[in-house]
């Protein structure tokens, strides 16, 4: 079997996360074909637009991606739109997995592992933004049937892989009936036809919010729309560890693509600061999802648990992605 991947730095730490996670798989995959492809917020400067076609064939010929991360500024630029989004739209990449676990020496608690299952092609995200009138910013939240029951699909399939105990349904249909109320209805429709409907539960998003920060532990799979997702694995992160421990999966369409879910940090980027254990983490997720590798996948992390445990955590330190990365890849 031979094994394609399309590397897509972007911007920022994304240039210095992505080498080690290309070399964790390159050991664990030797023969792997790896092809490069731009985007993000210089390519836009260079080239007008944030993910060339270029990018997108590549990215279809290879099956299999690997993105950094990207900038985006927080003001409109006339036609702009933020490569990862626009690489989850085109390419139909419509789930995000983001698992958080404990890890030795990083968590603040042990005994936590959940996995938030994020629509990422629409809700508020759907750019979908127009001014009404002066002084007036309308954004659309658009949810449809077809996305929220892929999404609740591939519910499915993560719940039977981890035998999940519990489907957490996570909207706010008190105030958004129409829209998180499709939602929750689509994903349930979906759960009980898998036989699944007895382990579903539902929580309003902020109570969600809350009980992730109580009681972490009693969640397993939540199961949520596209800004909800975004706000509350950034919140569960800070159970693995932080943001630069946070891997992800944008999955859809017979196409993966793995992404840390932090950004391009210019607070820290080009002092070698940055943590490659996310990025690292992310492809973890390729080789157990997409190349349905999962020995392969428990191998890496196992590497990444020894490292943790061995150094006594991460010293975010000014050698600390390459101290990470030779420790991890010693010890894969
Ligand atoms: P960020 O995730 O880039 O950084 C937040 C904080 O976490 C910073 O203090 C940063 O130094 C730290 N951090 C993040 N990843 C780290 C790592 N691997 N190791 C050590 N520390 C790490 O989010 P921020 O600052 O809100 O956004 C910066 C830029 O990134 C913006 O232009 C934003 O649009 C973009 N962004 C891109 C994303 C993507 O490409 N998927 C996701 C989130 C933000
Ligand atoms: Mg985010």
């Amino acid at each position: 079997m031979s094994y394609s991947l399309c590397v897509m730095a972007g911007d920022g730490i994304g240039r210095e996360v992505v080498p080690p996670a290309v070399a964790v798989l390159e050991k664990l995959l030797p023969g792997l074909r790896v092809v490069e492809a731009e985007a993000g917020w210089e390519c836009f400067q260079k080239r007008g637009v944030s993910v060339p076609e270029a990018t997108l064939d590549r990215m279809r010929e290879c099956g299999a991606g690997l993105f950094g991360a990207v900038s985006s500024p927080s003001r409109k630029v006339e036609g702009y739109r933020s490569a990862i989004l626009s690489l989850r739209q085109q390419l139909g990449l419509n789930v995000n997995l983001r698992p958080v676990r404990s890890w030795p020496q990083v968590s603040p608690k042990p005994g936590i592992d959940l996995l938030i299952l994020r629509e990422n092609s629409e809700g508020l995200y759907s750019g979908r933004e127009h001014w009404e009138s002066d002084g007036v910013a309308i954004a659309e939240r658009v949810i449809s049937r077809a996305a929220s029951s892929r999404l609740a699909e591939c519910a499915v399939v993560v719940a039977q892989q981890r035998q999940a105990r519990r489907i957490t349904l996570v909207h706010k249909a008190n105030v958004l009936p129409l829209t998180c109320g499709l939602f929750r209805d689509s994903c349930r429709e979906v759960l009980q036809a898998a036989g699944l409907g007895e382990r579903v539960d539902e929580r309003l998003v902020d109570v969600a919010a809350l009980q992730l920060v109580q009681q972490p532990e009693a969640f397993d799979l939540i199961v949520t729309s596209n800004l909800f997702g975004d706000i509350l694995s950034d919140l569960a992160c800070h159970w693995g560890g932080g943001l630069g421990l946070a891997p992800s999966l944008n999955w859809g369409g017979g196409l993966a693509l793995a992404e840390p879910v932090h950004g391009s940090a210019p607070d820290i980027a080009g002092s070698g600061r940055a943590n490659p254990l996310a990025a690292m983490l992310s492809a973890a997720l390729l080789v157990r999802h997409h190349w349905k590798l999962p020995e392969l996948a428990v191998r890496l992390e196992s590497a990444v648990e020894r490292f943790l445990q061995e150094e006594g955590g991460i010293d975010y330190g000014c050698e600390t992605t390459r101290q990470i990365a030779q420790g991890v890849l010693q010890r894969l």
